[in-house]
């Protein structure tokens, strides 16, 4: 959701702006713009709508920068157009500002410099961080910055430049991620990793209330109040080839033929099947809480909520305890009944998701032990937790996520059989065969992903279906879920998912021979209960589409209706089968996508990391 680039350094600052924001057009935006200083004169260009408009108008005229700063816009205060994109500026034409966020009392702001002279000429929240800056300055931006911020109320992750302060820039963070890459002789700022990855590997991750100035060779942060921190740099080992699309027309689909791999490296070094034990000890101090659990709660939003209905059930099935899934959204304004004894398990990709990190601030305040299964170290949720479960998936860059998902699975997979181990309710013995099973998966999912191409054969047929329906029992119920979330995001084809079970008090009502049922079928002992399932489909002229284990005849006889397909895969424990159910749904969304022309990387209204509430 909106990304922020700035550069000072040796180099033509457009260029690295621009590729910076491109890399960074996975987040979401609507519109886009510069402003950069060349010998003393400040000069911004900005458009409604994608990169290439920008970028178009600058290669009709060009404009070089010694410093400057760049931005892709989300829309939230004010329509995408070139009056509100970013960056903004003051009256002066002196200072300009990208910002990512709300400032939540920016109309009671504005009044007061409206009635000391101030002129706004957009509709957005954030040109009255231009002019609070202005009205504080005496000389020091990051002074002014630190004024301005101090009447400021809400989210924000921004950068600014003052145009007669050269090769500077500050920037500011409540909220938001911004991180800064440190060069050699030059320093960046961006909202995300990826964006600087082709330029370096070594970052400061800026924390809530930091305020940070940098110049080509200097970096400082320092409080609100003005008091130095220290952000030491981290290397970040994400390979930045990851962050490209290596011959896949989309990242999703590199992505999802990425997931074999990532669930490997998500396990790699995690457990040792000698002893049938799994080893967290990066969980550090966390770990010893862990022994002391009666509940878990699992927070999360979107595909990562999917994950936590997955891991409800891992976590209850082998190590016996209650655990409790809820969406980020929904936990902080209910009465959670959380305290000591609760382990509060927050699963994001980003771990900059704003409603996820709130829950889990929430349930830290109450006393619970935070954990956070995240994707990105360095990311606020892995800051503010007391133990981490890093996911090894890579950098994510299709906003439908995938092999962050099943990554996700990976973890928790682990920390049930841990929870496991801890509490008794698994032998060693039981332990070793689970992680033998669990070993084997990323092999499987190879062997599921290797059939991708019936899939898009399939899809020729479904490109008139307006709705779907997507069923699964038990384990799989999550995945039905998963399943249609991925065909809504990038086809905006209406999709249900439903508990097999409860087709029959709804739904069933829907059914039709233009209705697509997706039908999850795993070698477990609900495998008869979603045959009858299909039964009840077909007995209404449905159409079914059943994602089952190779080898079942029954089904083979069920399903000869001529819009019925079979999606096999290979067969694996009960356990472990939502990492391979979910597969061939995502290749169906993809291709569903592709056929209808849709931008598959980045659907529309859609953000990566949403960073507001
Ligand atoms: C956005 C993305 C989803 C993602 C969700 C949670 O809505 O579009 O793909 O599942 O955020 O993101 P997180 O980074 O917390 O997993």
């Amino acid at each position: 959701m909106c990304g922020i680039v700035g550069y000072v350094g040796g180099q033509d600052a457009v260029p690295v702006i621009l590729d910076g924001l491109k890399r960074l057009e996975y987040r979401g935006y609507d519109s886009a713009g510069v402003a950069v200083v060349n010998q003393g004169s400040l000069q911004r260009r900005r458009s409604a709508g994608k990169l290439d408009r920008l970028a178009s108008s600058l290669a009709a005229e060009p404009l070089r920068g010694e410093w400057g700063l760049g931005h892709t816009r989300w829309a939230t205060h004010g329509r995408p157009t070139e009056e509100n994109a970013h960056p903004h500026q003051d009256c002066g034409g002196h200072i300009v500002v990208v910002h990512n966020g709300i400032i939540e009392n920016h109309l009671e702001l504005k009044e007061r410099l409206v009635e000391e002279g101030h002129r706004f000429v957009t509709q957005t929240d954030t040109e009255v961080l231009a002019h609070l800056v202005e009205s504080a300055y005496r000389g020091s931006l990051e002074e002014a910055a630190r004024e301005a911020l101090a009447r400021v109320r809400g989210v924000y992750a921004l950068v600014l430049l003052h145009r007669d302060e050269p090769q500077r820039l500050v920037a500011a963070r409540m909220g938001p991620p911004l991180v800064i890459g440190v060069g050699e002789s030059e320093h960046f700022i961006a909202s995300d990793i990826p964006a600087l990855l082709r330029h370096t590997r070594d970052f400061v991750f800026l924390e809530d209330g930091d305020v940070a100035t940098v110049t080509p060779t200097a970096l400082s942060v320092r409080n609100l109040e003005g008091v130095e921190v220290t952000r030491p740099p981290q290397r970040v080992t994400w390979d930045p080839v990851q962050a490209e699309k290596g011959g896949y027309r989309h990242f999703m689909l590199k992505e999802i033929h990425e997931q074999p791999r990532a669930a490997r490296d998500t396990l790699l070094g995690r457990f040792s099947v000698e002893d049938g034990e799994v080893l967290l000890d990066e969980l550090g101090p966390a770990a010893a809480g862990l022994r002391e659990a009666s509940r878990v709660m699992l927070l999360a939003c979107g595909t990562s909520w999917h994950a936590g209905l997955v891991g409800k059930f891992l976590i209850e099935h082998l190590a016996g305890l209650p655990a409790e899934v809820d969406y980020g959204s929904e936990f902080r304004y209910r009465t959670p009944l959380v305290g000591p004894g609760t382990v509060a398990v927050a699963i994001s990709q980003s771990g900059e998701t704003a409603d996820t990190l709130a829950a889990f601030r929430e349930a830290k305040s109450r006393g619970a032990l935070p954990i956070a299964i995240c994707n990105v170290r360095g990311s606020m949720l892995t800051r503010e937790a007391v133990g981490s479960l890093l996911t090894h998936a890579g950098p994510e860059i299709g906003v439908a996520s995938t092999k962050a998902f099943t990554s996700q699975l990976v973890a928790l997979a682990l920390l049930a059989l841990h929870l496991g181990r801890l509490r008794g309710t698994l032998s060693p013995d039981q332990c070793r065969e689970h992680l033998v099973a669990l070993a084997r998966i990323p092999h499987l999912m190879e062997q599921a992903l290797s059939r991708a191409d019936e899939i898009e054969e399939l899809t020729r047929s479904l490109t008139h279906a307006t709705d779907f329906l997507y069923l699964g029992r038990g384990i799989n119920y999550p995945i039905a879920l998963e399943g249609a979330l991925k065909l809504k995001e990038i086809s905006y084809v209406h999709a249900e998912g439903y508990p097999a079970g409860e087709m029959k008090h709804g739904p069933i009502a829907l059914i039709d021979d233009a209705l697509p049922v997706v039908a999850l079928c795993a070698d477990d002992h609900v495998y008869e209960k979603m045959l009858s399932n299909i039964q009840e489909a077909k007995a209404r002229g449905g159409r079914v589409i059943a994602v089952a284990p190779s080898g079942n005849g029954d089904l083979r006889g069920l399903l000869d209706g001529p819009g019925d397909a079979i999606l096999e895969i290979p067969s694996c424990p009960a356990l472990w089968s939502p990492f391979i159910t979910v597969l061939p749904l995502q290749l169906l969304a993809y291709h569903v996508a592709l056929r209808a022309g849709r931008d598959v990387d980045q659907p529309r209204n859609l953000a990566k990391s949403v960073t507001v509430e």
